[in-house]
């Protein structure tokens, strides 16, 4: 099965308007394949059907299914270096400025299935803990996909995954 050029416009666009992700050309292939698990689900007869019904269902689960297929959710523990180097040499700064209050809120935006926050969690328990012992800390964490967000809430993540995104000093312990 194929997009046509105009729907796969019409897709894109969409994807750009509800969520400000933009995918180019060369990803029409991507596109069917995360679709066509949406049409055999919904029993429907072909692509085609599947987004003349988004066409005309604005705002719908189905809209919904389809947004969530077409986003890459890939998130891991301790993803990407530099975001936990940065925060964990600018929380001493924030410690400093919210001396008062003793409160801080970290948010962690589209936190996919929630690796990102927990990720956020270690590492503030792993060097901060005696500096914030007093302190209440929130870490908000929010997606566009309610699908992510209830996997997250789970916090159930599998042995391998999580070994393989923890930085080598929590390893050696
Ligand atoms: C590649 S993941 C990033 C995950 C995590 N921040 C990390 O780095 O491990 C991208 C996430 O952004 C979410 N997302 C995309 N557009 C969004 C928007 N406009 N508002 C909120 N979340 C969005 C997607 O649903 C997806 O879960």
């Amino acid at each position: 099965m194929q997009v046509s050029p105009p729907q796969f416009s019409y897709l894109r666009g969409l994807l750009k308007k509800k969520t400000g992700v933009i995918i180019d050309d060369s990803k029409q292939y991507l596109l069917v394949a995360r679709l066509l698990p949406i049409v055999r689900q919904r029993k429907l007869p072909s692509l085609d059907t599947l987004i003349d019904r988004i066409q005309t269902a604005s705002g719908s689960p189905l809209e919904n299914d389809v947004l969530n297929a077409m986003m890459t959710h890939e998130t891991s523990f301790f993803r990407d270096k530099t975001p936990f180097e940065t925060l964990k040499r600018i929380i001493p700064e924030f410690v400093r400025k919210r001396a008062a209050t003793k409160q801080l809120t970290i948010w962690s935006a589209a936190c996919s299935t929630g690796q990102e926050p927990y990720s956020i969690a270690i590492l503030l328990n792993e060097h901060f803990s005696d500096l914030l012992a007093s302190w209440k800390i929130r870490i908000v964490s929010t997606d566009i996909s309610n699908v992510v967000l209830d996997r997250g809430r789970e916090g159930i993540y599998s042995e391998l995954e999580i070994v393989r995104g923890l930085p080598q000093p929590l390893l050696n312990k």
